[in-house]
């Protein structure tokens, strides 16, 4: 098939751009590049043998949509593109709501005069809120905490009802729990542009100097060592799910939900130790306050994507680490070498 990824250009649409090139897709990606390089595209091309197509156009831009579509005619979409910071979220809400949100129903719209009526989309274990118990499963009832997750919220909601009016749409949501990690090449990776928000890079940055130390946010947490727990992700694994949801869609109209995770959790002191063993020294930290919005612990019941997908995890933090340090190690700023 011809899958148009949009987002396709970043940390996660980039790793699936691969995964579908090595399933035999042809891949067109939308981007902005307002969160990217080009560069991770030229070497998926490298690593894949065939390079996608870049498209760069935004989301929110109709015309260029049609265009795109009329001249590549895909077959579905993996639909990646869109901003994710949930601090940012609560100070320019109106960005993220006419990018991701709007973003989305011009995306969609465009799909439907063009005929094409597969879409996966990145939706986000954000979705299930604070008053959910965990494992977190599929049926609960969701509510995001903060404007990126109500953004995530409000695609399912849009995605949902169309495929409820018209019986030939193929929608998977894929709630993705925490996705760290690289390629094993070391040739394609998370590439945040200034202070890190998330765990992982932010290690990996510490590990390579360009920051000092790493704040553990929290370690009074009802947890075994004091410090949060959550699920996470290798992004390879992440990737295989998207094509895994795909195959799905051929078989299976309807809208379909499922949290991309591995099922189990693990703190930040022992991601920092995982990570500290790939590195092979100790790396400083301090514990600072936690952070607003942070819950304790939570992650996946993972069952009905096995069941329904046939895809689970394999790979395990010590290769996440492993994985992400490779990345990290040879390129210590990212695309930007
Ligand atoms: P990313 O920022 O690396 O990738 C998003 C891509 O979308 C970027 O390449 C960016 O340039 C592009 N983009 C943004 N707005 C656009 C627009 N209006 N038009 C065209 N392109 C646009 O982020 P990622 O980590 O790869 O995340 C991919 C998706 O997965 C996002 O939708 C994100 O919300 C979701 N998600 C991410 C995580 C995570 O922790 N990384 C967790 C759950 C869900
Ligand atoms: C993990 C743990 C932090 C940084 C976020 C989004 C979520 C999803 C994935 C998009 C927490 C601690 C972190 C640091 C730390 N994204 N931490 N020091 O918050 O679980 O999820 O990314 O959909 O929506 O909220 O991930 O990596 O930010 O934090 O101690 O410098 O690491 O407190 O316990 P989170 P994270």
């Amino acid at each position: 098939m011809k899958i148009l990824v949009t987002g396709g250009a970043g940390y996660i649409g980039s790793h699936t751009a691969l995964a579908l090139l090595e399933a035999g897709h042809d891949v067109v990606v939308v981007d902005n590049l307002y969160n990217a390089s080009p560069e991770s595209l030229r070497r998926v091309g490298e690593l894949a043998g065939v390079e996608p197509v870049l498209e760069v156009a935004d989301l929110t831009d109709e015309a260029a949509l049609d265009d795109v579509f009329a001249r590549h005619a895909p077959d579905a979409v993996i639909h990646f593109g869109g901003l994710k910071a949930v601090g940012e979220s609560t100070r320019i809400p109106l960005d993220y709501y006419f990018n991701n949100t709007s973003g989305t129903i011009s995306l969609l719209r465009a799909m439907e005069r063009a005929g094409v009526k597969t879409i996966v989309f990145s939706s986000s274990a954000t979705v299930y809120g604070e008053h959910n118990p965990y494992p977190y499963m599929e049926h609960m009832e969701i509510g995001a905490m903060n404007p990126y997750g109500r953004t995530k919220e409000q695609i399912e909601d849009v995605l949902t009802d169309i495929a409820a009016a018209d019986g030939e749409w193929r929608v998977a949501l894929l709630r993705y729990f925490n996705p760290v990690g690289a390629h094993e090449s070391g040739r394609i990776g998370e590439d945040p542009q200034g202070i890190p928000n998330n765990l992982m890079p932010f290690i990996a940055q510490v590990a390579v100097g360009r920051r000092e130390k790493l704040q553990i946010f929290g370690n009074d947490y009802d947890t075994a060592d004091g410090t949060c727990l959550r699920d996470y992700i290798h992004v390879v694994d992440l990737a295989e799910g998207h094509v895994a949801a795909l195959n799905y869609l051929t078989e299976h109209p309807g809208a379909h939900r499922w949290n991309l995770g591995g099922g189990a959790g693990t703190s930040v002191l022992e991601m920092l130790h995982a990570f500290e063993k790939a590195v092979g020294r100790e790396l400083p930290y301090e514990f600072a306050p936690r952070r607003p919005g942070d819950l304790p612990a939570f992650w996946a019941d993972a069952s009905n994507a096995k069941m329904d997908l046939e895809w689970s995890v394999t790979r395990s933090i010590e290769t996440m680490c492993e994985d992400h340090w490779r990345w990290q190690k040879n390129n210590p700023n990212g695309y930007a070498n």
